[in-house]
């Protein structure tokens, strides 16, 4: 048998959307941090896309209280779709209709307490069971020449094994993300020896960020079973991944792109920026509206 044939495809998505969004109060005091709209779209449909862009058929949300806005999202509107059709509003017809999840292909699971993204993730293990997935995390846009996943994924089909996004970040914020070690290897997809979440800048091992974007093997989750608490009191994805590496492969993939923090002010207006320029319609017009302001400076 060839080694390629071993080799489980991904087919299942965990979304973690049972935080709390304190970053962003009190915009998400009631509303989930996930539906912020970037451009025309909100965080959890943009990331959405991008799984369905990999060939991604499962999508599995770890949801929580006050966050039932997030599935409604995704269901038939009969009613808007009707009054869509009647005033002929075809593009935004097309809009909502592609916003809709395949029927059978959404599952949920809670979160009952926000503790942490290594327990959000484990809440997921049931729904997964014993093969490969992908974490996204929804409040990290990426935009790029082709979805961060399939980038991730296309490794992924030669490889096998655990692959994570990482990006170069400033130095003074290594304390912001899971820092990995590739021994000094800058090549785009590097094998990974460590892993540390939130280091400060002199502790680092490096100033490449895990930005959100994670192909796992299921063993991952007899670690995070641990419900062992790491930076910040939280149960950390990184702790558990950390304790993998020398018995599984592990990856970094410098994927093409740029990713956005949406859960932080600052990264939620840059992305509307970026992704409203980009836009083919109204793309021109902020562009205007950037310069005004900038020269108003
Ligand atoms: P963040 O740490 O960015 O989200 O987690 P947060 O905790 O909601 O935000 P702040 O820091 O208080 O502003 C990244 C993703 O993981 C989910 C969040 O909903 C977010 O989409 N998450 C985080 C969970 O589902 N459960 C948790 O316990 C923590």
């Amino acid at each position: 048998m060839s080694e390629q044939s071993t080799i489980k495809p991904v087919r299942k998505a965990v979304f973690p959307v049972a935080g709390l969004g304190t970053r962003f109060l009190p915009a998400t005091k009631v509303m989930p941090k996930e539906m912020l709209p970037i451009n025309d779209k909100p965080l959890i449909q943009h990331v959405f896309e991008e799984a369905r862009e990999a060939g991604i058929e499962e999508f599995i949300f770890v949801t929580g209280r006050y966050k039932e806005m997030l599935e409604e999202h995704f269901d038939f509107q009969p009613e808007l779709e009707q009054t869509l059709e009647a005033r002929g509003k075809d593009d935004m017809l097309k809009k909502v209709r592609d916003s809709e999840m395949p029927a059978g292909s959404l599952f949920l699971t809670r979160q009952p307490r926000p503790l942490g993204l290594g327990h959000a993730i484990w809440c997921a293990k049931k729904l997964v069971g014993d093969e490969p997935f992908a974490v996204l995390l929804p409040d990290v846009l990426i935009q790029g020449p082709q979805g961060c996943l399939k980038q991730m994924m296309d490794i992924y089909n030669e490889t096998g094994g655990n692959i994570l996004a990482v990006e170069d970040v400033p130095l003074q914020e290594t304390s912001k993300y899971g820092i990995v070690d590739t021994g000094g290897d800058t090549s785009k997809s590097a094998a990974i020896k460590g892993l540390v979440e939130k280091p400060k800048p002199e502790e680092a091992p490096s100033t490449m960020a895990a930005v959100g974007r994670y192909i796992l093997q299921p063993e991952v989750f007899e670690h995070l079973a641990a419900f062992e608490t790491g930076a910040g009191g939280e149960i950390q994805l990184t702790d558990a991944m950390a304790k993998l590496i020398g018995k599984q492969s592990f990856q970094s993939l410098t994927f093409e792109g740029k990713s956005y923090d949406c859960g932080s002010r600052l990264g939620f207006i840059e992305a509307n920026i970026a992704f409203g320029m980009r836009d083919a319609g109204i793309g021109n017009a902020v562009k205007e509206i950037v310069k005004k302001y900038a020269t108003e400076l």
